[in-house]
């Protein structure tokens, strides 16, 4: 079996753990799923989560990574071996979002594209969106692209060169983004926006905007699908595995904050304050920003940087999801890296066909009310995740004791949270879990309404 590598240090691990939280879960999905689910509320919720599971899972996985140097697939099974069954669950995640990561990445693909070649006012204009949805072939074109690029630089072993740009081009997408939110909440009718976005208002409240929230905390962390396992396997022992968390929280949290000011305020500007416009769902980001860019001036520069920055952000966090799964077929077959990677990168693409397709050639298939993408989203967001974090915490609680999480920690210095850690893993944490899980479950066969 090929020898693990490790990270140089914190800062090294900080930097590749925060390039695969920050990706277009916080630049493409956070925004609508705010803008849907009444802004500030969801807002609220999403902090509340983030600094208590969010904080208890991701010590818990980089920890559980560390401690075996393993990926997810075996790191269950060789702390308990009846519990290994998480770990499928922790792998099987990934494999279902990434084909559909490399479907969007492809949309981001096509859009720096198509401001290179000078196709801004296109863009800018109703419906190209929906168009480009509607044309197969290009979105396979762009979709199989994006998945070759992943697929090569897991191939060639360089992901840590591509995490040494982050160290560029991270803080580029991080200085833009907050222009061009500056930019938007100057737009006449935007200030509504950033009210609705940032005041809760205690009436937008729904259980599913709870699950909402939860996912896409788990999602934006990459949390609750074995990434933060693997990435915990590569960190050195000596290396303060509290302080990391917090730093890859507040970043990737402020991250999505200035991307939900970027376009939530635009969308109030560009519909005269219909909140209709805050369901468009998926597409709200591709439909907003190009308008935002165009009257911003110099739409084609501006565009094309953007879309360049979000894609590379999009990119470290699909090598993150890529090496999820192979480097736990890898631990588990002792496969040769490079085949699992080429096959992993073809199966992927095939499946990721079906999301692609979903919204032209197969638009008639719905599962559960949802196009394919969208199901395959929700099934991995609101009910995989949420179960496969709900038996981390039990496992870790009162399979292994949370105290095999607490020395892990502990052998880079001292614990400082670790009576919040302990109460939140063994009650807070399973409890809220299960109870949002049934809830939803109630809620989606018409037992209960919230
Ligand atoms: N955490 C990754 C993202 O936010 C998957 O895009």
């Amino acid at each position: 079996m090929e020898k693990r590598s490790s990270f140089s240090g914190q800062l090294g691990f900080v930097i590749a753990a925060s390039g695969s939280a920050v990706g277009l879960g916080n630049i493409w999905r956070f925004p609508y799923l705010a803008a849907k689910y009444g802004g500030g509320i969801f807002l609220l919720v999403y902090l509340i989560l983030l600094v208590t599971f969010g904080y208890t899972l991701m010590l818990t996985e980089n920890a559980i990574g560390r401690k075996t140097g393993k990926g997810p697939l075996i790191a269950f099974a060789e702390l308990n071996k009846k519990w290994g069954f998480i770990g499928i669950i922790a792998t099987v995640i990934p494999a279902i979002i990434m084909p559909y990561y490399n479907v969007i990445g492809g949309w981001v693909l096509k859009y720096l594209v198509m401001y290179l070649i000078g196709g801004h006012s296109a863009l800018a204009s109703d419906g190209y969106f929906g168009e480009m949805l509607g044309s197969p072939i290009q979105l396979l074109i762009y979709q199989g692209i994006f998945t070759a690029f992943t697929t090569f630089i897991i191939y060639l072993g360089v992901e840590k060169g591509i995490e040494k740009y982050s160290r560029i081009f991270m803080p580029i997408l991080v200085v833009m983004a907050i222009a061009v939110s500056i930019y938007s909440i100057s737009l006449p009718g935007a200030m509504a926006g950033v009210k609705y976005f940032f005041i809760p208002n205690f009436s937008n409240f729904s259980i599913s905007g709870v699950i909402a929230a939860l996912g896409q905390m788990f999602y934006s962390l990459s949390l609750a699908m074995g990434i933060m396992i693997a990435y915990g396997s590569y960190l050195p022992r000596t290396e303060n595995l509290e302080k990391s968390v917090t730093q890859i929280e507040v970043f990737d949290t402020f991250i999505a904050v200035i991307a939900g000011l970027m376009i939530i305020p635009a969308v109030f500007a560009f519909s005269g304050g219909d909140e209709s416009a805050l369901s468009a769902g998926p597409g709200l980001m591709f439909i907003t920003l190009p308008q935002v860019f165009e009257k911003m001036g110099f739409s084609t520069v501006i565009g094309a940087v953007f879309f360049f920055l979000v894609l590379f952000a999009a990119l470290t966090s699909s090598i993150s999801i890529m090496e999820a799964i192979v480097s736990s077929i890898c631990d588990k077959t002792g496969w040769a890296r490079s085949k699992v990677t080429i096959v992993t990168g073809i199966l992927s693409f095939l499946v990721g066909m079906l999301p692609a397709l979903g919204y032209s050639v197969l638009s008639w298939v719905h599962i559960f009310g949802f196009d394919i993408l969208d199901f395959m989203d929700f099934i991995t967001n609101s009910v995989l995740m949420p179960i496969c974090a709900f038996l981390t915490c039990v496992f870790v609680a009162w399979v292994i004791g949370s105290n095999v999480i607490a020395e892990e920690v502990e052998q880079s210095g001292p614990f400082k949270r670790k009576k919040l850690y302990n109460v939140m893993v063994k009650y807070i944490a399973p409890i809220l879990l299960f109870v949002i899980l049934a809830s939803s479950v109630l809620q989606s066969i018409g037992l209960i309404k919230i």
